[in-house]
């Protein structure tokens, strides 16, 4: 977790900094702080809390003439959020400062043995062993430091140091965390992610994993761990600089709500061009490898796990293949049956999340093939897997995932399209008959979403409430646990969510006279037993809150309110039946005042086990 930047070149670099941390608030937010050089030294300024509190401790304080610096947000591994704990952190003398992301595995026995060797240390973290270790391998160079820090540390981290005597150079390392280098007009930038710079250069250059770097203001040299140069060519970034912005929206996740049609049209363009035919460049995996995977293997974490639930029904009733699924940070630690006729997706809206990297590698080691479905170009999970289909869904700031959820599904029906298409599983009228049910969907979503007043309205009348169970059957079932996570993450309410079938085995004893019970009951071959299950709820005196398919006047009669959706075919149903989910949660969590973009003790990628 945590986002870092660092800034070399011609430019005052307090507010650079300052910026562009403000844009990678999103990987934590525990506390921030900064470190630039000024007359020779270098001035720490850290504050507890998120980038409001940095801003306060800066007023007055903007070191205007500073040329070269650090920057951190913080989400707290090792020692809790306080100032001491806040990056960036510095050796004993002061003239070196590192920031770091990730975790230090072996930083328990280099704190020892540092601090026997004299070495005084000023935080909990693992990160100051970083510092100190520069510190005890500095002799003049900078960069050499770096290399025999990186030779001695175990885990998965990317750091950027300075040193007061190079007033004019930051130098790092990396392993598993991202780190990118923005190149601008005699100046470097470096950050965890390219939003940090993104107003500034668009020209990057990816350090790679087990990779140093140094930068000065016109130069950026990558080199592998004997210090040999290793060639990187600059890539332009075409990203919109207002796509990170909240544009007119009152917070990130309505904006992404809202954006949801459009991740889904981007997400399928192209790629069902018609004649029966599905084309996934990046996939890289041939026709002839796919139509012989018999089984596929889903790992994910989080909303991306719910979207692969998804997956489970639709790849099984599309492509006629046996799917398991399973959380990523179990899956590491079994013994999963595969073999390469095993197709392992692991599904990653960052694709960074350390337990689903960790999955990925393991099934790569038993020959399973590997395919990544993420939404960020170059991030790990597409070095890790064989191939890719990216979601498309653009940048995603609202710490719970909303559209990347949606653009997951949709590159999940693309999945079970193509893998039916090779495998001989549906013919080209019935693929074509679903390509062009799925490119309808953006549509109704956006007609849908001209009128949110039904989940505003239902919001109203229940906020208050201190549980509520959440209930679905088929596709319906990671639904209603996905909107489930949503109502928990964002507004702190407690909530339950179960295979409708399987409430009568405990949930049903939670239930008391007015309990709200969400029920997701679109149109599909198991609505009548949902409709069974919505019975059971209300002889408890319950209330039902149902999501039912446009046009179902009947279901009126078994619930207390009704959040009705476009039609579309049971397979493709979680594209519009997540929308009110997500809207409830989200006009909740406001009527209770809570920071929708930023839960507390959320992270939206988390790089640690
Ligand atoms: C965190 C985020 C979730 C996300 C999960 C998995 O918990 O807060 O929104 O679903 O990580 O993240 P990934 O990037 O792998 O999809």
């Amino acid at each position: 977790m945590c986002g870092i930047v660092a800034y070399v070149g011609p430019r005052s670099c307090t507010s650079l900094l300052y910026q562009g941390l403000r844009k990678l608030e999103y990987r934590g937010y525990d506390s921030a702080g900064l470190s630039v050089l000024v007359d020779g030294q270098i001035e720490v300024v850290r504050a507890v809390g998120n980038m409001d509190s940095l801003e306060q401790e800066l007023k007055g304080n903007g070191h205007a003439e500073a040329r070269l610096g650090l920057g951190h947000t913080r989400w707290a591994t090792h020692g809790r959020p306080s100032t001491e704990n806040a990056h960036p952190h510095s050796d004993c003398s002061g003239k070196i400062s590192i920031v770091l992301n990730g975790i230090i595995e072996n930083y328990a026995g280099l704190r020892k043995e540092l601090a026997r060797q004299g070495h005084q240390f000023a935080s909990e973290t693992d990160a100051e062993v970083v510092a100190h270790l520069i510190e005890k391998h500095y002799h003049g160079d900078l960069l050499e430091a770096v290399r025999l820090t990186y030779a001695d540390i175990a885990g998965h981290f990317a750091f950027c140091a300075i040193h007061s005597s190079h007033p004019e150079m930051i130098a790092g390392a990396r392993k598993e965390c991202p780190l990118l280098i923005g190149v601008g007009d005699g100046e470097i930038f470096v950050a965890s992610a390219i939003p940090a710079f993104l107003s500034e250069t668009r020209d990057v250059v990816i350090v790679g994993d087990e990779e140093l770097f140094v930068a000065t203001p016109g130069d950026v040299q990558i080199l592998d761990l004997e210090k040999k140069r290793l060639e990187r060519e600059i890539t332009r970034v075409n990203w919109d600089v207002d796509a990170a912005e909240k544009g007119g929206y009152e917070t990130f996740m309505r904006k992404e709500i809202f954006e949801q049609p459009d991740a889904l049209v981007d997400t399928i363009a192209g790629r069902l061009p018609g004649g029966g035919q599905v084309v996934l460049e990046e996939m890289l995996i041939p026709d002839e490898v796919l139509a012989g995977i018999d089984k596929v293997y889903i790992v994910a974490c989080g909303t991306s796990y719910h979207a692969g639930m998804v997956g489970r029904y639709v790849l099984e009733n599309w492509a006629r293949v046996a799917v398991e699924l399973d959380i990523a940070s179990e899956f590491r630690y079994r013994e999963p049956v595969l073999s390469p006729a095993t197709l392992v997706v692991g599904i990653s809206q960052s694709g960074e999340t350390a337990d689903t990297l960790a999955a990925m590698r393991q099934a790569r080691r038993m020959d399973a093939r590997v395919l990544a479905i993420t939404n960020i170009m170059g991030s790990q999970a597409t070095r890790d897997a064989n191939g890719v289909i990216y979601t498309r869904a653009g940048l995603e700031i609202g710490v719970a995932a909303t559209k990347t959820h949606l653009a997951q599904i949709a590159a999940i029906h693309l999945l079970a399209l193509k893998l039916a298409q090779v495998k001989g599983a549906l013919d080209v009228n019935e693929i074509e008959g679903i390509a062009s049910e799925l490119k309808a969907v953006p549509a109704l979503l956006r007609q849908y979403l001209k009128n949110e007043s039904a989940a505003h309205e239902i919001a109203k009348r229940y906020y208050q409430q201190p549980f509520f169970l959440y209930l679905g059957r088929g596709v319906g079932l990671p639904v209603c646990l996905e909107g489930a996570l949503k109502l928990k993450e964002i507004s702190y309410i407690p909530t339950e969510a179960y295979a409708a079938g399987e409430m009568k085995h405990g949930p049903i004893a939670l239930l008391d006279k007015g309990s709200p019970v969400v029920v997701v009951a679109t149109d599909g071959h198991v609505y009548e037993k949902v409709v069974s299950n919505i019975e059971e709820v209300r002889a408890r005196d319950a209330a039902v809150i149902a999501v039912a398919t446009e046009g179902n006047e009947g279901i009126r009669a078994y619930s207390d309110d009704v959040m009705y959706v476009p039609a579309t075919s049971e397979m493709l149903s979680p594209l519009v039946s997540v929308v009110p989910l997500q809207l409830l949660a989200y006009h909740i969590a406001q009527l209770k005042g809570c920071n929708v973009d930023q839960p507390r003790n959320l992270a939206k990628t988390v790089t640690v086990e």
